[in-house]
């Protein structure tokens, strides 16, 4: 039997993540948040050196000894760790994801990861969500979903996500800093952000987490992916 793999893309905030773990424990498949391998990539990089210009020009030397590992249990809070020290909570905040975009332009960075992520195919399948999971990674998926949202609704679940998480944010810079990060990242010439041809969209602005995740399942099991 093939692994299924089900991917969700889409900008921040729209809710991915939440619906990721949802789809993934309903099947009991694995679940693999891209975006914080490259939080934790930017992260790492930043603290060994934080002129990131001098470490895009010299990546390979930067990045040489920089190890990730992404754990996910059901039940349990997915944890993120670098050279085994746990990052999960750190690479949370605003700064941080800007840092994870600069460091996205880059093809040595997309290609180390991008071997990660795919080594995380396993029986009986796999949950991804990202900005390329459908158009660049996983182009093999069995069903790609792209969820958007308005800038305003996404900004309000960005601040409220934050603090949940005790991290201190205001409406109008969150909204500032997400346009800005989905231009760099719908821009950028390397797997740029925009839904895969075979994708579904679904507009997550005026419908909750448990609608959005009805609707994917009942696309889903229309579809006999799960079989
Ligand atoms: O999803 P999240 O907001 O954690 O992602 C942080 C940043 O990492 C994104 O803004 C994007 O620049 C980059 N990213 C990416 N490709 C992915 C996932 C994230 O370029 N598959």
């Amino acid at each position: 039997m093939n692994p299924k793999i089900i991917t969700l893309d889409g900008p921040s905030g729209v809710g991915k993540g939440t619906i990721a773990i949802m789809i993934a424990e309903y099947f009991d498949y694995k679940y693999l948040d891209s975006g914080s391998l490259y939080r934790s990539l930017a992260l790492a990089l930043f603290e060994k050196n934080n002129n990131f210009e001098e470490v895009l020009n010299n990546l390979d030397h930067w990045i040489s000894d920089i190890s990730i590992e992404f754990h996910y249990k059901k039940g349990e809070k997915a944890r993120i760790f670098v050279n085994d020290k746990d990052y999960t909570e750190k690479i949370r905040t605003e700064k941080v994801a800007i840092l994870a975009s600069k460091i996205a332009v880059d093809k040595r960075a997309r290609d180390m990861l991008e071997k990660y992520q795919r080594s995380y195919i396993e029986e009986p399948g796999l949950v991804v969500d990202g900005r390329d999971m459908g158009t660049k990674v996983f182009l093999e998926a069995n069903i790609k979903f792209f969820l958007t949202a308005t800038v305003e609704k996404r900004a309000e679940r960005r601040l409220n996500q934050l603090k949940d998480q005790g991290i201190s944010a205001n409406l109008p810079n969150l909204k500032q800093e997400l346009l800005l990060r989905d231009k760099a990242d719908t821009e950028r010439l390397i797997s740029p952000l925009m839904p895969a041809k075979d994708a579904i969209i679904i507009d997550t602005s005026d419908i909750s987490a448990s609608e959005v995740f009805d609707k994917i399942i009942n696309i889903i099991k229309r579809n006999k992916i799960y079989e």
